[in-house]
């Protein structure tokens, strides 16, 4: 005889809901503790136990809240194309922060990750998934007892941690509404009920029954090219004597002009359709607090690039220069209707503090995308490109391979990035330390880049040794970039034949960092913003020096006398 079961999770698995209609009876502590006792008895990786809950009654802080949402909702409307979704969008109500009794923030405390934590290696990722299981325990548990909750999502998380003073290793998982439920939805999901979209009546799953066998891609490394024919630099040289100036007296402008001129192979350089590509990623590290920007930043970021709003966007528009925006490993999935080229290799890379970033299989492919990207935008008739990055993090990763690569005691590699305070300073340098003195690997190029890379520094890598193959004028722009560079140069050097070093940064080690490539920046303004944003401020550095070199009048065509 099978034994009957009664099915009381099942049933209460079917009336959970996501509610965002409440009654205004508030909800009594008895119902309050034993939800949350419910979320504590949830799994977490590791017995990491880093969910952490915060509770919110007050009405201004729930308005505070409301008009976060407000401004965020506005945005996803306005991504919506067609007019009868926009209205249909418009019609649901997605939340019920001043309306719900209660407000509960459920976080993962990511400082737990600054001591060994089981499970983590492979993602830290899995601290977020922890504090989800919390979340549905107190889900079930809320419907078990009559009451429910509604996930709040749509929220500029990095203004929402500031106007609750959560600190900055919280990381909140949306704002949960709490109360007792004034609608069952007719026992289904909201969206469904209301026509927007139909739930699959049962679980898609697939078998998998055998294994893709993965090789390591390889890298088609540039060769060099034919020497320069001695006449071309000599002519160039000549010109550039000629013009009726002093000797010289254009001063980096001559050095500049003749460098262009050897790049594009001609006495009559044109820049061509200049173009700013914006490498983007995340970076595992930056969960260890190496930065004084949440992680989430880089992808708030990114979006802003897409709306026209970031420094780049305006040096580019005020220069005329193209730019195109390359996500090479964000910890975000970007709506695909964006102008953005996916180049993800990841939900950013692994902390390197106990293990490597990347594979070696991964260094291959990011070489293999950032040369794609450039060799189409060589297609498009480019021959002058500039590289930008944004990824919260990226100077830990770009001062660890600088000082590995360029063999340099990374105190001297380590700087304050976006800004962060002595003390972060402090424990950024600890951190890195502690890093390399973890890493027990060959000294070998691609097993660093490995290990310490970043998604974005190594496509930007592969992007100007595929510059160097196309002939194309590469602009170095700041630090990340610059160590990118350093990069392409260990693989081969004779990309820097190709560069200019648009921008010399703030970022300690970057001097150090050039005048270990023998680079001398055309630039020097204190910035230390990275995005590409040195190359577009040095554009019409390159304008003048093509610009004397074609149109200035010689000696002789103007009859002007030499020297005597
Ligand atoms: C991670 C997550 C974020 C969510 N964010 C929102 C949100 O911002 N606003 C909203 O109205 N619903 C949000 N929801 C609720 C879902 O839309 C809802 O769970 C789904 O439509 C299924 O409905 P059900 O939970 O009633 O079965 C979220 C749900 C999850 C799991």
């Amino acid at each position: 005889m099978p034994q009957t079961t009664n099915y009381i999770l099942e049933d209460i698995l079917k009336a959970r809901r996501d509610t965002r209609h409440f009654t205004t009876e508030l909800v009594p502590d008895e119902v309050l503790q034993r939800a949350l006792q419910a979320g504590h008895l949830a799994p977490s990786v590791g017995l990491t136990d880093a969910t952490r809950y915060f509770i919110i009654k007050s009405p201004e802080v729930k308005q505070e809240i409301k008009n976060l949402f407000w401004k965020y909702n506005q945005k996803a409307a306005n991504q919506i194309q067609e007019e009868e979704q926009k209205k249909a969008y418009a019609a649901l109500k997605l939340e019920a922060i001043v309306d719900a009794p209660l407000g509960l923030v459920v976080c993962y405390d990511r400082s737990v990750l600054n001591n060994f934590t089981i499970g983590t290696v492979a993602s830290n990722d899995t601290l977020k998934f922890s504090a989800v299981c919390a979340v549905q325990n107190i889900w079930l548990s809320l419907t078990e007892q009559g009451y429910s909750m509604g996930w709040v999502s749509i929220l500029d998380y990095y203004q929402f941690k500031k106007i609750l003073g959560l600190p900055e290793e919280m990381e909140p998982l949306g704002y949960f509404c709490v109360g007792k439920p004034a609608t069952d939805y007719d026992k289904q999901p909201m969206l469904q009920q209301q026509g927007w979209k139909q739930k699959s009546a049962t679980p898609l799953v697939t078998e998998i029954d055998t294994c893709l066998k993965t090789s390591l891609a390889t890298f088609g490394i540039p060769q060099p090219k034919s020497a320069q024919p001695e006449s071309l630099t000599h002519k160039l040289q000549h010109i550039i004597d000629n013009k009726t100036k002093p000797l010289g007296a254009l001063g980096e402008l001559e050095v500049l002009a003749k460098q262009i001129g050897q790049v594009f192979n001609t006495t009559t350089p044109v820049l061509k359709k200049p173009h700013i590509i914006v490498f983007a990623a995340d970076h595992g590290i930056a969960q260890h607090g190496v930065s004084a920007y949440s992680p989430e930043v880089t992808s708030q970021m990114v979006k802003n690039f897409v709306t026209g709003g970031a420094a780049i966007n305006i040096f580019c528009k005020q220069h005329g220069l193209a730019i195109t925006i390359v996500d090479a490993g964000v910890n975000y999935d970007f709506t695909p209707n964006l102008p953005i080229i996916n180049q993800k290799m990841g939900r950013g890379t692994q902390s390197f503090l106990n293990g490597p970033a990347m594979t070696l299989d991964q260094v291959h492919t990011c070489l293999q995308k950032g040369a794609a990207v450039v060799n189409s935008i060589f297609q498009q008739g480019s021959n002058t490109i500039g590289f930008g990055e944004m990824g919260i993090g990226n100077t830990s990763a770009a001062s660890v391979l600088m000082s590995l690569l360029g063999q340099v005691p990374i105190e001297q590699c380590i700087g304050k990035g976006t800004g962060v305070a002595e003390e972060k300073l402090l424990r950024k340098q600890q951190i890195l330390q502690q890093a390399i003195s973890n890493y027990s690997g060959e000294a070998d190029i691609y097993e660093v880049m490995a290990y310490f890379g970043g998604f974005e520094i190594l496509q930007m890598a592969g992007a100007m040794l595929e510059a160097y193959q196309n002939n194309m004028l590469i602009l170095v722009d700041g630090f990340i970039s610059s160590v990118a560079f350093l990069c392409a140069f260990k693989i081969n050097p004779v990309v820097k034949q190709n560069a200019v070093f648009c921008h010399q940064s703030e970022e300690a080690g970057h001097q150090l960092l050039l005048s270990l490539l023998n680079a001398k920046p055309l630039l020097q303004l204190g910035m230390r913003l990275g995005e590409g944003t040195g190359c577009a401020v040095a554009f019409p550095l390159l304008q003048s020096a093509v610009a004397f070199l074609n149109e200035m009048a010689s000696f002789e065509t103007a009859g002007v006398s030499t020297r005597t």
